[in-house]
């Protein structure tokens, strides 16, 4: 008897509550009001490893429809959306829609690289009068941390968090994960503690901030590996993009991309992206295409400074990139060749996308004369860069 009442109870109220639920039509005067998006950050499961290590996919949102997608598998930036110059939003990220994507094979989709991103000559070095012998996973060099580099390990979650949610200037959405990468770890040197955090801002800034500490003297070099396309991921390639970088040198390679030690003018050469050019403009002339190290203006200041502006035309979308590094590798996707599927079915050409990666210079454990990557115990690795976004 009780029960009916309540049932009856329940249907009257939902009745009578229903018109006024219902959306409003909006009237001239009374524009409709958009959804309304708030500052958040969120946890869901993305899955499972091979050997059954839960994953989880971390969802920080700002409130002008920034949303960025990380994982704490390689601590992954899986999307990252953003609005063009009429409120569109698309992915700008190459990847993968499912875990199993990034548990193949893959060149570092977003990936967190470390120990030491970039090359190391014949995957060695000396430290302390003692030589280090690392995987040559590269021809006879190393490259990215080696054969499971950090962008292959399962990171711990420490923090996920919405400040100031759900509306305020200030507002921030952050994720914060740690790893200890053991001594001897891909042949390194020391234990070695680290963090990244990602922070979404209401100013439409995704910042990547880097930690590290170890018990031994060491090398230390970390990256984000993501690969941009700012007319949305999988649309073309990246040629027509326009590029400024804040650099008037960069380090010249050898034909195994080592740098040579050379710190040379990119002055009267397709290397001077300073005034701002197409990336295809004069891509021809650089072989397979880019991949080269530049020496910021800020070197070896390591304040935050501007290091680089992408500007792509036909979405208006524009991205800069702020960095406490000495040098960025501009990369433009020239192993990219079609054998990959990623996210909705787009398949993944040569220069479909152009990576940014804000590092010390490749090689510097054997190259004196650039700024030193070495960790001393007691010391604190800490690295800033923030890409930042708007329209035009
Ligand atoms: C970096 C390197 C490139 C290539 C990619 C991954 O950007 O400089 O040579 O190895 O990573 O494919």
């Amino acid at each position: 008897m009780k029960t009916r009442f309540w049932i009856n109870f329940v249907l009257v109220v939902t009745v009578v509550c229903m018109p006024g639920c219902k959306k409003k039509t909006p009237t001239p005067e009374e524009p409709e009001v958009k959804e309304t998006r708030l500052m958040s950050a969120e946890k869901e499961s993305f899955g499972q490893t091979s050997d059954g290590r839960q994953i989880d996919l971390y969802t920080l949102t700002n409130t002008n429809g920034l949303r960025a997608r990380i994982m704490n598998y390689g601590a992954i930036l899986v999307s990252l959306e953003v609005p063009d110059r009429d409120g569109n939003i698309a992915d700008i990220t190459l990847g993968f829609d499912a875990l199993d994507g990034y548990l193949k094979e893959h060149p570092y989709f977003g990936a967190i690289v470390g120990r030491y991103a970039n090359r190391i000559g014949k995957g060695r070095f000396v430290l302390d009068g003692t030589e280090y012998k690392l995987a040559a996973n590269n021809g006879e060099n190393h490259l990215h941390g080696g054969i499971k580099g950090f962008d292959k390990v399962v990171w711990k979650l420490d923090d996920i968090r919405a400040e100031g949610a759900p509306r305020t200037e200030d507002s921030k959405a952050i994720v914060k994960m740690s790893y200890i990468s053991e001594d001897g770890e891909e042949g390194y040197p020391g234990n070695m503690a680290c963090t990244v955090t990602y922070t979404l801002t209401e100013d439409n800034e995704l910042k990547i901030s880097y930690e590290a500490e170890t018990d031994k003297t060491t090398v230390v070099n970390l990256t984000n590996h993501s690969y941009f396309n700012l007319a949305g991921q999988g649309t073309g390639d990246v040629l027509g993009h326009e590029l400024t970088l804040n650099a008037d040198k960069y380090t010249p390679v050898d034909e195994g991309l080592i740098p040579t030690g050379e710190i040379r003018s990119v002055k009267d050469s397709p290397m001077d992206f300073t005034m701002g050019m197409s990336i295809g403009s004069r891509i021809k002339q650089v072989g397979d295409g880019y991949d080269h190290n530049y020496v910021l203006n800020s070197s070896p200041d390591l304040s935050l400074a501007l290091a680089a502006r992408v500007y792509e035309p036909t979405s208006g979308r524009v991205m800069e990139i702020y960095t406490t590094e000495p040098g960025v590798q501009l990369y433009t996707g020239n192993f990219l060749d079609g054998s990959l599927t990623g996210k909705a079915g787009k398949v993944y050409k040569k220069h479909y996308a152009f990576c940014l990666e804000t590092q010390h210079f490749p090689d510097s454990p054997n190259k004196p004369n650039f700024p030193s990557a070495v960790l001393l115990p007691g010391q604190k690795y800490t690295s800033v860069t923030v890409h930042k976004f708007s329209t035009r």
